[in-house]
């Protein structure tokens, strides 16, 4: 019998490892906290964690401005305490993944400081994009690149030069044509493989390379493409094809590690060049952003999810879902909004009463049994299990993200999905920790802390873990995906082991035949209600 490599099917928790569990009181979650919660994880049922950047960072991008990407950062810990985490999680079937930000460093990275120092033409600065301005004086940005967060993409230093930084000024992009960046990262996997690590959630997977010559994009929609991630073929600084050369170097290095895997970040909308990423000597896993974006609609679920595993499938590999994440509004809230409005700009001063926040929780709660149900890899973010929704009224005064800034305060970021977690429900920061939360937790949090919720059998943290349950005995031993005839705003599929999953999208109840295994909200007389779901046989 072939054992199929444990990722194919892993279930996979995403731990924002600053707002998940405070172990010291000083308003910051940290390692002794996530520590300290491995049975709660064990017991959701969780395979693997991905903690995201753990590294010493003056955190102005939450870390992944990375200083050492060989320490953690004395907030959240230190190596030690990593490494024996790390054996522990094992102890209780969980394997670790940790973040590799190869497209930047921090500017408190010694060889950033280095290169300011060193001055231009050093060999210092060529691990980074120094180049001289444009203009009679050079007090021009070099061409016309636009960082992700806004504003130019270079940043001028005294000495008149100029760096690259895809994302904030903070995060000066490597050259990833020097011999000795491609080193250092050979390096740093094996670091942390050696401690344990299980793999890499890869950060930006589709940057790296860059065009020669440095050309201008020249394109009047670049800052929009930017945003919603829509490449076009040859762009100068996304998806080059070079890239994939680096990609099998890092495979070749994992291949020297049992089981040791790989998930791409990569925001490519189009689906084939996606599949790149997942060829069999290159990533083993890329998130699906397509399904994480699709709208609460039967027709356009079904499209996503057809093309991602056609286009997985035609490379042999395997879907990666996910629903929500550090970096977009989280999917309760998502829902609970009119598909046409977009969360994120919606965020900063849209009209609230379009939101309808326990439509949302509903919602979620269905997404959940479709999202456990389909074929491959899932990845969910901490919070999710708890239905947790947007923090949307975070006081601008607070708000961290670099985005609000670099926005010209035109779109309010990501600190809202990002907001420490309740796990108690009274007492200090929802028993998130003894000193406080770094950003403010909303009223009433604790009344959706994993305390109140558990043993509730109503509530979404039970409908996550039987789910979790059921999938391990029902939904892992194969990738059958057979749909089945539905009513239109429906969906319905069964699984190789004779699962069935029916999602109702629609306004109307739609009969349902079969014993229930699990469903969403309670079905009435062979009826599956509105923005529900349920699992037969
Ligand atoms: C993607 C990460 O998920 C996001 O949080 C970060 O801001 C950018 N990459 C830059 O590293």
């Amino acid at each position: 019998m072939r054992v199929e490599p444990w990722w194919r099917t892993a279930a996979v928790y995403q731990v924002y490892i600053r707002s998940f569990k405070d172990g010291n009181g000083d308003g910051t979650g940290d390692i002794a906290g996530l520590r300290s919660k491995l049975p709660y994880l064990r017991d959701l049922g969780v395979d693997a964690v991905w903690i995201n950047p753990w590294y010493t960072s003056p955190l102005l991008d939450g870390g992944y401005d990375v200083a050492d990407y060989r320490n953690i950062d004395p907030r959240f810990g230190d190596v030690d305490q990593a490494v024996e985490f790390i054996a522990e999680a094992a102890k209780h079937g969980i394997r670790v993944l940790v973040d590799l930000v190869p497209n930047h460093t921090s500017w408190e990275h010694a060889w950033f400081r280095a290169a300011l120092e060193a001055g231009p033409g050093s060999p210092e600065r060529e691990r980074y994009h120094f180049l001289p301005g444009s203009g009679p004086d050079g007090s021009e940005p070099p061409n016309d690149w636009r960082a992700v967060f806004g504003g130019s993409a270079w940043e001028r230093v005294p000495d008149g030069e100029w760096y690259l930084h895809l994302f904030d000024i903070s995060q000066p992009d490597l050259n990833w044509e020097h011999p000795e960046v491609r080193e250092e990262f050979d390096s740093i996997l094996r670091f942390w493989l050696d401690r344990g690590a299980s793999g890499f959630r890869v950060d930006v997977a589709h940057s790296l390379v860059k065009a020669p010559g440095y050309p201008d994009t020249g394109d009047e929609e670049n800052e929009e493409n930017l945003l919603t991630g829509t490449l076009f073929s040859r762009h100068p600084y996304w998806d080059r094809p070079e890239l994939h050369e680096i990609v099998r170097r890092w495979r070749a290095t994992l291949g020297e590690y049992p089981d040791a895997m790989m998930v791409a970040e990569a925001w490519v909308s189009d689906l084939e060049r996606l599949a790149n990423y997942l060829r069999p000597d290159e990533y083993h896993q890329a998130f699906d952003f397509d399904f994480l974006q699709a709208p609460w609609d039967a027709e356009k679920m079904r499209i996503a999810i057809d093309e991602s595993m056609d286009a997985v499938g035609s490379v042999g590999s395997i879907p990666t879902w996910v629903l929500s994440n550090h970096d977009v509004v989280r999917h309760a809230t998502r829902y609970g909004l009119p598909n046409e409005v977009e969360a994120k700009v919606w965020l900063l001063d849209g009209d609230r009463s379009l939101l309808d926040p326990v439509l949302g929780e509903r919602r979620a709660r269905a997404a959940a049994l479709l999202l456990l149900a389909l074929p491959g890899s899932v990845y969910m973010y901490q919070g999710e299990e708890l239905g947790l929704p947007e923090v949307t009224e975070l006081p601008v005064d607070v708000l961290e993200d670099p985005v609000w800034v670099r926005s010209g305060h035109t779109e309010k970021g990501r600190d809202g999905c990002r907001v420490p977690i309740p796990w108690t429900v009274e007492g200090d920061s929802a028993g998130f920790g003894d000193g406080g939360s770094w950003l403010p937790q909303p009223a009433g949090w604790g009344a959706r802390s994993v305390e109140a919720q558990t043993g509730r059998a109503d509530s979404i943290l039970q409908l996550y873990r039987s789910a979790l349950r059921l999938r391990r005995e029902h939904l892992t031993s194969d990738l059958e995906i057979e749909w089945l005839d539905s009513p239109k705003t429906s969906l319905a599929f069964r699984r190789g082991s004779g699962l069935r999953c029916i999602v109702n999208f629609g306004p109307d109840p739609i009969p349902v035949e079969g014993e229930v295994l699990l469903s969403s909200v309670e079905l009435s007389a062979g009826f599956l209600p509105p923005d529900a779901a349920a699992w037969l046989r």
